[in-house]
């Protein structure tokens, strides 16, 4: 994909499915990126949706594949990088950023979403805090997008508490690590919520696929990793 930053994570069936999700008729209300790193999912939400609140502190932490602590210096290059994408890739206009911790961005969005693509900490904590509390934030017939699900522990451990069987969400599928819900309009039946929840464990072996290539992957067995099916090209299974 040679019109996109190159940096970041989200594969080619990913941006599909974002932009696809991005362009279609939702109900009114605003388009939030939560966790935007250097601008290839803002960018592709930008040009699908017209207008996007990206939400990224840019200090360092949370950033990638086992860097959690916070670094000034990565998070300001981040930040300038950012940036000058959204210049450089003709978005800059219809992206608004909101340099701050998804927790403490609430006032800087008005009204209700109509879609949220969250891949920000993921963390167990913060992970649920998100997909809680910006998720509740979405209106009926809206969609929410998560990267690393079923990928992530901590991600897929929040969709477990939050999403499977909940009266809030409809899971309706992935491509790779990013999951797709819908916000329900009607509350659903206990039936619907029993499939729901059926769904996301029909998940599970994929995740335990997952994380057995991370453990190989950290290990330093890319070989073995890559026989359990890591692209031979990625640093890590997306
Ligand atoms: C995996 S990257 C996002 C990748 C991006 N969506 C893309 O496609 O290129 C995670 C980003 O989340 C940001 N982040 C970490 N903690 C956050 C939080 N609490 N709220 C919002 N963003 C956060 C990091 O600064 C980092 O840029």
């Amino acid at each position: 994909m040679t019109d996109l930053p190159e940096e970041g994570w989200l594969s080619s069936d990913q941006i599909a499915r974002l932009a696809a999700a991005g362009a279609r008729p939702r109900p009114a209300g605003a388009v939030v990126e939560i966790g935007s790193f250097r601008g290839r999912s803002a960018v592709v939400l930008a040009r699908a949706a017209g207008s996007v609140v990206a939400i990224d502190p840019h200090a360092g932490s949370d950033r990638g594949p086992q860097e959690i602590e916070a670094d000034a210096a990565r998070g300001d290059s981040d930040f300038e990088v950012f940036h000058a994408n959204l210049a450089r890739f003709g978005v800059a206009d219809r992206v608004r950023h909101v340099r701050s911790f998804s927790a403490d961005a609430h006032g800087d969005v008005t009204g209700p979403l109509s879609l949220l693509f969250v891949d920000g900490a993921h963390r167990f904590g913060p992970a649920r805090e998100d997909l809680r509390d910006w998720g509740r934030r979405v209106a009926p017939g809206g969609v929410m997008l998560v990267h690393d699900s079923f990928s992530s522990i901590g991600v897929t451990l929040a969709l477990l508490a939050e999403c499977a069987g909940s009266a809030r969400w409809r899971y309706v599928g992935r491509s790779r690590s990013l999951a797709e819900y819908e916000r329900r309009v009607d509350a659903p039946t206990a039936g619907e919520r029993a499939r729901d929840v059926a769904r996301h464990l029909a998940e599970l072996p994929w995740f335990a696929r997952n994380v057995a290539i991370k453990v190989l992957v950290v290990a330093g067995r890319r070989r073995w990793a890559e026989r359990l099916g890591l692209d031979p090209d990625a640093r890590w299974p997306y």
